[in-house]
């Protein structure tokens, strides 16, 4: 149940996250891929908010994801928009791919979601022998303040006849680890009956930027950059919420 996204969670994240959503990162990715004439990989591509709109730019993407939920979201509006569906289902620690990678793109902070440091070098020596020399791996990462954050209100959102609510509460905060645990039940409701419930445990390990430029550079990642708040310049700014942090494989 650790960070799976079973059938409500897909179909929430998909109502709230839909096709082209931004936070500023479609753009953002889409600016710093511009120039990249080699295959994009885009880890824990979930329903493809961000994969389609690249595709639609012309970025010759492919992605993949732990959930066959949401796999199958991605690869429906795929369909619908006429376009292939490169998405594979796959893990961070057994995806494996005949080509290299240009670059490789995980927004949304989904790295975060691998909470065991060991496991972390691992995948980021994996993404490393998946690039091409030059190749670069870039990711979002959470301000280390988000450990702090322990109350989110409850939500709720309406398709049709149906009612989808979600209440998240935080089971454990680890400042040591840097890992946070928190429940998300979600439900399924119509006609004032519950139809179905589901249970997610999501963990995630937040990281500070020194700490992954060290992570990076001990499994062999060269040059390194830090964009704050999905802005061009690379001023990492102290009150910056998100973090973007680019590596590049040696050349
Ligand atoms: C927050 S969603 C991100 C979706 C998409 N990248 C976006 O930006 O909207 C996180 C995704 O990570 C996937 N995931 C979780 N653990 C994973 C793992 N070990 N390997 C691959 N994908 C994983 C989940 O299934 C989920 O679709």
């Amino acid at each position: 149940m650790e960070n799976t996204y079973g059938t409500l969670a897909s179909w929430v994240y998909h109502l709230d996250k839909p096709i082209g959503r931004s936070f500023g990162d479609i753009e953002f990715y889409r600016e710093r891929l511009s120039g990249c004439r080699e295959p994009v990989l885009e880890p824990a591509a979930g329903n493809g908010r961000v994969l389609i709109p690249l595709l639609e730019a012309g970025i010759d993407i492919r992605g993949f994801d732990a959930s066959e939920d949401m796999v199958a979201h991605c690869r429906r509006e795929c369909e619908a928009r006429g376009l292939p569906s490169p998405v594979d289902i796959a893990r961070f620690d057994s995806f494996e791919y005949g080509t290299r990678f240009g670059a490789i793109i995980i927004p949304t902070g989904s790295f975060q979601l691998i909470t065991e440091p060991v496991q972390a070098l691992a995948v980021l020596k994996r993404f490393l022998d998946a690039l091409l020399p030059g190749g670069r791996l870039i990711l979002d990462l959470d301000a280390l303040a988000c450990l702090g954050e322990t109350v989110t209100p409850a939500r709720q959102w309406r398709t049709g006849e149906d009612i989808l609510t979600l209440v998240e509460s935080r089971v454990e905060t680890s400042f040591q680890r840097q890992t946070t645990l928190s429940q998300l039940r979600y439900e399924h409701w119509r006609a004032g009956r519950l139809l179905a419930s589901e249970l997610q445990f999501f963990h995630l390990r937040l990281w500070g930027l020194l700490e992954f430029e060290l992570a990076l550079r001990s499994v062999g990642f060269g040059k390194v950059r830090v964009f704050g708040d999905y802005r061009a310049d690379d001023a990492a700014e102290e009150g910056a919420s998100i973090f973007t942090v680019e590596a590049v494989a040696p050349g």
